[in-house]
């Protein structure tokens, strides 16, 4: 097991191993009750694991996939505790990925003005990001996340072994956040481990992912501890591959039959991408390219953008985003580490485009 120390006041630890819900009964011990919100499809593949961490407490179960991250599960969860009488001393247990952490979140937040959440993340994607950090949001019909709070968690609990089950297009997801913390300039140790272990970490062996995701929390745990209300920027950098990203994701979304393509996979693009701009713009060396597609291809995770997606598709996506942010903004490396960068000029993205094949 190790043991990850968010530095905010109070301070959370994230414990991240083989076993580690076996914790769960620990850090409920100290609360007069304990409410565990999940998803069916959860206690189904993680059965006794489960019902052993939970033991007797009372278990709400959430719909699955962005469609039941909405205020009317919130409401549904919030009634739920009332009826079984959870008090402001009280704690909640989210039990899942990052939709159960961001709807069980929000709720912890603003039941009874705020009561105390342990994230319990049980996908590779949570473990790595979404558990730690306090961000809860749900969606409006009008767009993704906009209504959330800050609710910093009293202990993230990342049990590796629960991700034997997980669904090998939401492990890849989680792969291609791994990827993008390898890629930070705190991300050598991650780097180290994924050469000298890639198979390991792609058959999923608890005890390398124990290091994988240890590494990679105590990152996000550091920048989460600098800015935790994301007000100084330090937080932006976690956005590193991120602008093309979302462009994908959304254009996934909107292509009747086209690519769906993986929130993780979209990041592996959107890393090679941004780094192959940052290159154009001469901020970094080809060793710097290189090192980005080694990473990036070696965990089996895509570095070209699928066939059907248009340079000109993408582009008009993040242009939308433009208008909404008011200006494109990409975190790009250079020789001062990863930086936010404004609008780069349109031969640099030609470059870029062309070196993901769009
Ligand atoms: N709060 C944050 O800082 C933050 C950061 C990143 C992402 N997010 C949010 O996280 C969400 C995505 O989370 P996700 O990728 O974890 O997806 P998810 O929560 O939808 O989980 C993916 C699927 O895997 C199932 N599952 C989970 N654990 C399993 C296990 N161990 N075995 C078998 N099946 C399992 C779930 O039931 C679900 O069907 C998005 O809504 C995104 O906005 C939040």
């Amino acid at each position: 097991v190790r043991r990850v120390t968010v530095e905010l006041a109070p301070t959370y630890d994230v414990v991240v191993g083989p076993n580690a819900l076996a914790e769960l009964s620990a850090v409920c011990s100290g609360y007069r009750r304990a409410v565990v919100v999940t998803q069916q499809g959860i206690r189904d593949a993680l059965g006794s694991r489960v019902d052993a961490a939970v033991g007797d407490a009372h278990v709400v179960t959430i719909g699955d996939g962005e469609a039941a991250k909405t205020l009317a599960t919130v409401e549904a969860i919030c009634r739920e505790l009332a009826d079984e009488g959870l008090l402001r001393g009280d704690v909640l247990v989210a039990l899942g990925g990052g939709v159960v952490g961001d709807t069980a979140g929000l709720a912890a937040a603003v039941y009874h003005r705020g009561i105390d959440v342990v994230q319990t993340p049980t996908t590779l994607l949570g473990q790595v990001d979404a558990a730690i950090g306090g961000k809860t949001a749900v969606n409006l019909p009008e767009g993704k996340n906009l209504v959330g709070a800050f609710h910093q968690p009293v202990a993230v609990l990342a049990d590796t072994a629960t991700l034997e089950t997980l669904p090998a297009v939401e492990f890849r997801s989680g792969l291609g956040e791994v990827a993008k913390y390898a890629l930070m300039p705190e991300g050598r140790a991650i780097v180290d481990l994924l050469r000298l272990h890639t198979d390991r970490v792609l058959a999923r062996d608890p005890d390398v992912l124990t290091d994988l995701v240890a590494e990679c929390a105590a990152i996000k745990g550091a920048l989460v501890a600098r800015d935790p209300q994301e007000r100084t920027g330090a937080r932006a950098t976690l956005n590193y591959g991120h602008t093309l990203a979302h462009a994908l994701e959304t254009n996934g979304l909107r292509s009747v039959g086209g690519s769906a393509i993986a929130h993780g996979e979209a990041v592996a693009i959107g890393l090679v991408f941004a780094v192959n701009l940052a290159h154009a713009m001469e901020r970094v060396g080809l060793d710097t390219v290189d090192r980005v597609h080694g990473v990036v291809a070696g965990l089996g995770l895509p570095i070209a953008v699928p066939g059907d997606m248009s340079r000109e598709d993408l582009l008009q996506v993040m242009k939308r985003d433009k208008k909404a942010k008011g200006g494109l903004t990409f975190v790009l490396p250079g020789p001062d580490g990863l930086e936010v960068v404004d609008d780069p000029p349109s031969r640099a993205l030609d470059v870029a485009f062309a070196s993901v094949e769009a």
